[in-house]
């Protein structure tokens, strides 16, 4: 059975591309720029895994149209596990680097998000093998619950990478992961400073006022450009302060996934936050 999208539409643009180009183009007109995301993640079919190849392409593809057509502000972010990371990881740095060819050729940047623990060293290890053909069109997603992050900071400072650093988002055990919000909050803001001081146009991802104050302090104190980082928010969660911030003069990405495969998206947003359930029941009894 498939549940209708309107449950979703606070978090998901649209189920097409079609759909979201205009949901993109809102929120560049109110100063925003955005990452888009085709949904899908955790693929164990080959064919699959191909057709998300073909649709992440043909979405660089549109994106550069657009930008030429009337200066379309996107870049792209995708999840490895869509593109047959847990298959067969050659297979899947294949896709990585065709899709990256296409990138690099039509100037769009890629983000590889992180995805759950059993895939960190793998989609670590993928970035390593393309960043060095392709630095300045991939980038990648570190998460300041996993105990390992600072060593994986350090090195993609080393790296001078693009980094999105943001709590994590997915259930991982107390071995590996922390668990209390106070010491996930503390290392976030220690891994944002380090990036921003050391690392290449870093994006903040977070909606805690208490991080992107403590980062917008650090920056003014220690005499760092706005265009040094970028804000990175979720399509739907927190819009005043998103458009508040880009008030303030900080550049601003809205995270913005479409597609049919909502339902994983979804259900971590609402793991999230318990509001969040609220605000989807109650349109739900609305209709
Ligand atoms: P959190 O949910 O911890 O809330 C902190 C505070 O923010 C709250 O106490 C409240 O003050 C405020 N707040 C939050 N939501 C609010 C709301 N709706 N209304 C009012 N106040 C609110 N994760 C991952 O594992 N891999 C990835 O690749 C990514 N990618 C990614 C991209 C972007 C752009 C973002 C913003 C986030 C991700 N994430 C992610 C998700 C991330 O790891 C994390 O799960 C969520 O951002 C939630 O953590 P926050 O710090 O945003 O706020």
């Amino acid at each position: 059975m498939r549940l209708p999208f309107a449950l979703a539409s606070r978090f998901v643009a649209a189920e097409t591309l079609e759909g979201a180009l205009p949901v993109v183009r809102d929120l560049n007109r109110k100063g925003m720029h955005v990452a888009m995301d085709l949904l899908g993640e955790y693929v164990t079919d080959r064919d699959v895994a191909a057709a998300a190849r073909d649709a992440y392409i043909s979405l660089v593809q549109t994106v550069a149209e657009e930008r030429s057509r009337d200066g379309l502000d996107a870049n792209v972010s995708i999840k490895l596990s869509m593109m047959g990371q847990k298959i067969d990881e050659d297979y899947c740095l294949d896709n990585l680097r065709s899709l990256l060819e296409t990138a690099r050729e039509r100037d769009v940047f890629i983000r590889l998000d992180m995805e759950g623990s059993d895939i960190t060293e793998s989609t670590l290890r993928l970035f390593e093998e393309v960043y060095p053909d392709f630095p300045d069109h991939v980038g990648i997603v570190l998460q300041a619950y996993l105990k390992r992050t600072e060593r994986d900071v350090e090195r993609m400072c080393e790296l001078n990478a693009r980094v999105r650093i943001c709590k994590g988002a997915y259930k991982e055990p107390a071995s590996i992961a922390h668990q209390k919000m106070k010491t996930i909050r503390e290392r976030f803001d220690v891994y944002a400073k380090m990036l921003i001081r050391h690392a290449r146009y870093p994006g903040i991802a977070t909606h805690d006022d208490r991080l992107i104050d403590s980062v917008k302090a650090f920056a003014r104190e220690e005499g760092f450009d706005r265009d040094r980082f970028e804000f990175q928010m979720l399509y739907g969660i927190r819009p005043d302060t998103q458009e508040q911030i880009v008030r303030d003069g900080y550049h601003m990405r809205i995270y913005l996934p479409y597609g049919t495969e909502w339902l994983p998206y979804f259900t971590r947003r609402l793991r999230e936050r318990k509001e969040n359930v609220w605000f989807v029941v109650r349109n739900l009894l609305r209709r």
